[in-house]
C-alpha cells in the first residue's frame, strides 16, 4: 500500500494514472472502524482507484482536549485498510504540510446551514471542516467523496461547500454504521466503559421511538418527549435535540406533507460527546 506524506508526492502519483479511471476520495481523521470501512469498500466498489486521507484535523476542533484526546491509531487503521485492498493510495500529512505552515481556517458563509446544532455548540467547527475538505478536493480532484450520515450536518456543509466553490465532484453520503446494540460506531465509542458503551444504545433506542410519535404527534410533543426520557437517564445528559428539514436544517414549524425530516441529537456520556441522528 503505498503512503504519501506530502502533497506533491500524492499529486505526481495520482497524474500518473490512467486518464479515464474514476477516482474516489474518502477522507477521515484515523482511528478507523466498520463506519469507515464501509466508506472505504463502497469508494473501492464505485472507482477505480481510491485515496483515503489520514489527518486529525485541527481547525475543525475548538476543544483543545478533545484534539489532544483523538485517538492516533495509525498502524492499526493502515493494517484494517490493507485487509480490505493493498490498492488503496493513502494520504497522510503533517498539519503543517497541509496548512503550509498556517494552521487557520478559512471563513465560509453556509447560509445557516452551519450555525445551528453542532454549529451553535461547537465554534468555527464547519469552518475548518470546509478547509480541510476543500483542500483535499482541490489536491485530489475525485470523482466522488465519500462521507457518513452521522455527520449529516457536515455532509449537507459539505454539498453546499462544492455548489459554492464549483468544485465538480459527487458528493455520496453513506447510512449511518451501528454496533449490534444500535449505539452508531464513532471512533469516542473507544472511550466509553463496557457499561456506557451498553448504556448509550439507548440514544438510538430514543431516536427510534421518537421517529414512531413522530408519525401521529407533533415535533414539540416528540422534542419534549425525548428530553423527558434523558431526564431520567443517570449517565446520559441530552446537549440537543431537534428536528429540522433534511434540506435547510432548520428547525420544524410545521409539518409538512412534502417535505423530508430528520431528527437530530448530541448527547454526553461521562464527558464523551456522541451524536446521532435518524430519518423520520
Ligand atoms: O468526518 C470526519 O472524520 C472529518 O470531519 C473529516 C470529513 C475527515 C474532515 O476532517
Amino acid at each position: 500500500m503505498l503512503v504519501f506524506k506530502t502533497k506533491k508526492e500524492l499529486s505526481d502519483h495520482i497524474s500518473t494514472l490512467p486518464k479515464i479511471n474514476n477516482l474516489g476520495l474518502v477522507p477521515t481523521m484515523g482511528a478507523l472502524h466498520t463506519g469507515h470501512t464501509s466508506l472505504v469498500q463502497k469508494a473501492i466498489n464505485e472507482n477505480q482507484t481510491v485515496v483515503v486521507s489520514i489527518f486529525v484535523n485541527p481547525t475543525q476542533f475548538d476543544n483543545k482536549e478533545d484534539l489532544a484526546k483523538y485517538p492516533d491509531t495509525f498502524d492499526a487503521d493502515l493494517n484494517l485498510l490493507s485487509s480490505i485492498s493493498e490498492d488503496i493510495l493513502i494520504f497522510s500529512p503533517s498539519a503543517d504540510e497541509v496548512y503550509n505552515h498556517e494552521i487557520k481556517a478559512k471563513k465560509y458563509n453556509f447560509e445557516g446551514l452551519d450555525t445551528v446544532m453542532e454549529g451553535a455548540f461547537r465554534d468555527d467547527h464547519f469552518n475548518g471542516v470546509g478547509t480541510i475538505v476543500e483542500a483535499l478536493l482541490l489536491l485530489v480532484k475525485p470523482d466522488r467523496a465519500y462521507f457518513g450520515e452521522k455527520d449529516f450536518q457536515q455532509l449537507q456543509i459539505i454539498r453546499k461547500l462544492v455548489k459554492q466553490q464549483n468544485i465538480p465532484v459527487e458528493i455520496i453520503g453513506c447510512p449511518i454504521v451501528r454496533e449490534t446494540n444500535g449505539l452508531a460506531m464513532s471512533s469516542r465509542n473507544e472511550r466509553l466503559s463496557k457499561q456506557l458503551r451498553q448504556k448509550a444504545s439507548f440514544i438510538y433506542h430514543t431516536l427510534l421511538s421518537a421517529k414512531e410519535k413522530f408519525g401521529t404527534e407533533n415535533a414539540n410533543y416528540v422534542i419534549d418527549w425525548v428530553k423527558e426520557q434523558f431526564n431520567e437517564q443517570e449517565d446520559l445528559e441530552l446537549e440537543y435535540i431537534e428536528i429540522t428539514d433534511v434540506d435547510t436544517l432548520s428547525p420544524i414549524t410545521r409539518k409538512n406533507e412534502k417535505l423530508k425530516y430528520r431528527a437530530f441529537i448530541a448527547v454526553y456520556a461521562d464527558g464523551v460527546r456522541l451524536i446521532d441522528n435518524i430519518a423520520l
